[in-house]
């Protein structure tokens, strides 16, 4: 008898335990309320990123809201950012109707895992090989700084707009280093800009309600401009198709010109049908369409706000001007050589891409399936959200984040702040353009700080962006004005 109680008493605590530890594993996450249907949109106010750290505030460092219909995780910690991007079943993309369906899943940024993985080991690999024409990114950089050095000569002295300033030189140099072909004439490169830049914006709260309650967006394509977003794709898809077509057309197998051909080679060469390599699947245009998209909004707006910071704070100028002159050979351009003896630019370039954080909340990330992350349990078709401005702007990080103060980055422990620096985001769908975004960057601010001085023309303006999937400055002007360098003076004499 004694022991048939011990024994019910032992099942009785064995289950209680169980329960327990079920219990625990499934907690759900903790947020603040939000609206019906709604969810938490109206309440993300102007910079939604500030909105978010606030809350970490009350409820932890990851914590769960409402996109309208799709609940979403928010991460504003480092350390649990890295370890939740590094997760496969946290590494999809959610069903957004704008690029969903037009994209139908296929290249790049909105696949699924499997084959984004596949995709991103091909573009990485393809992109760092220079031995090809067309591929030779320092090549096609400097082509494009100088084409845009020699255009602002002649605007000198006149009040120049730097929002889209950028836009059509960065597009040039994503191009040159995709195809062996000149962009195309301004009316062609208009289409394929004006359908990167839709492609990224993220709209008013009608635009976001058509995108997180997709019953409404079909209901009313036009007003939330599901309309306007689905034919930028169109419009850009018609464009790449036609790219794709004349390369073909000329196209020897295992002699590539340019990024393109080598794809059409990956292609030539896969058998297996489950591959997104395989002919019928038809990845490239999406794939290539990506590259341009992600690009070119992405790194255009990083310049607009180097400019701001530049003109903001002329001793930051005066420092990288000084170090062109000690490094930079007389009678030459900056080149990428140079960059290793340049710290205290490259400490310019790393506090730009801190503070401007210009993907503020990266790209949402889907859960593909049940998972239990830190205890929490995180449904199936989950979306992750990263507060990429909150973390780089975390006071527990950077001491005094919102001060522009490149210095930060020059210490001896600089390296394990670059670690900390996650404007392009962690993990398995970091971005795969960082790179050459930095090249980018460092080229354009070199090559227009050693012939230019920039300066507000009268009104200085805010340091504030305006919120979007891509944060740009507030309109703004500055003057570019002509400096007498040891080059010119070399030409004088
Ligand atoms: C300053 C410039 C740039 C910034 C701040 C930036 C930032 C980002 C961020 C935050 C993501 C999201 C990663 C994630 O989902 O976790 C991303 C993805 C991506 N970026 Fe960039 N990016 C920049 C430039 C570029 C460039 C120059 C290229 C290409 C040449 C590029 C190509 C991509 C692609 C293809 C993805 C999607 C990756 C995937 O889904 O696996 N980006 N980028």
């Amino acid at each position: 008898m004694e022991l048939s109680i011990l024994l019910l008493g032992f099942v009785f605590g064995l289950q209680l335990l169980v329960y327990y530890a079920f219990r625990q594993k499934n907690k759900s996450l903790p947020g603040p309320l939000g609206f019906p249907i709604l969810g938490h949109l109206p309440l993300l106010g102007q910079h939604p990123p500030r909105k978010f750290t606030e809350w970490a505030k009350t409820y932890g460092p990851i914590f769960q809201i409402r996109f309208g219909s799709f609940r979403t995780v928010v991460i504003s910690d480092v350390k649990l950012l890295s370890e939740a991007f590094s997760v496969p079943s946290l590494s999809g993309r959610p069903f957004m109707i704008t690029h969903t369906i037009p994209t139908e899943r296929k290249g790049l940024v909105f696949s699924e895992y499997l084959d984004n993985k596949e995709q991103r080991q091909f573009v990485l690999r393809a992109l760092k090989d220079s031995g090809i024409k067309g591929y030779a990114f320092n090549d096609a950089i400097h082509e494009s700084v100088t084409q845009f050095v020699q255009s602002l000569k002649a605007q000198e002295g006149t009040g120049v707009q730097v929002v889209g300033l950028f836009n059509l030189s960065i597009l040039n140099s994503v191009w040159n280093c995709i195809m062996s072909s000149k962009l195309p004439a301004n009316d062609l490169s208009q289409v394929l800009l004006g359908a990167s830049n839709r492609i990224t914006a993220f709209g008013g709260l009608l635009a976001q309600l058509g995108v997180f309650i997709p019953w409404f967006g079909l209901l009313f394509p036009n007003l939330t401009e599901i309309t306007s977003g689905t034919k930028a794709y169109k419009d850009l898809y018609t464009f790449l198709d036609e790219q794709i077509k004349r390369h073909r057309e000329t196209w020897i197998k295992n002699k590539p010109r340019d990024f393109i051909d080598a794809y059409l080679d990956k292609i030539e060469e896969t058998t297996d049908e489950n591959s997104s390599f395989f002919a019928r699947k038809n990845f490239i245009r999406s794939t290539v369409a990506d590259l341009f998209t992600a690009s070119s909004d992405t790194t255009s707006a990083s310049l607009e706000f180097s400019m701001l910071y530049m003109a903001k704070y002329p001793n930051v100028q005066k420092r990288i001007q000084e170090e062109i002159s000690k490094v930079v050979p007389i009678l030459s351009e900056p080149s990428l050589h140079d960059r290793e003896n340049m710290p205290y630019t490259e400490a310019v370039v790393n506090e730009i891409l801190r503070f401007s954080t210009v993907v503020p909340m990266g790209i949402f990330h889907n859960a593909t399936e049940d998972v239990t992350f830190h205890d929490y349990r995180i449904p199936k078709d989950t979306m992750l959200l990263s507060n990429l401005y909150g973390i780089n702007h975390d006071p527990e990080i950077w001491q005094d984040p919102e001060n522009f103060r490149p210095e930060r980055f020059m210490k001896e422990d600089s390296q394990q702040k670059r670690k900390l620096l996650h404007t392009f985001s962690v993990g398995r769908r970091i971005c795969p353009g960082d790179r050459i975004a930095r090249d980018e960057i460092f080229m354009f601010i070199t090559g227009i700080l050693q012939k230019f001085d920039i300066k507000f023309t009268s009104v200085i303006p805010s340091l504030e962006g305006e919120f979007g999937f891509v944060r740009h400055p507030k309109p703004f002007e500055v003057t570019f004005s002509s400096r007498i360098t040891s080059v010119d003076n070399k030409c004088a004499e």
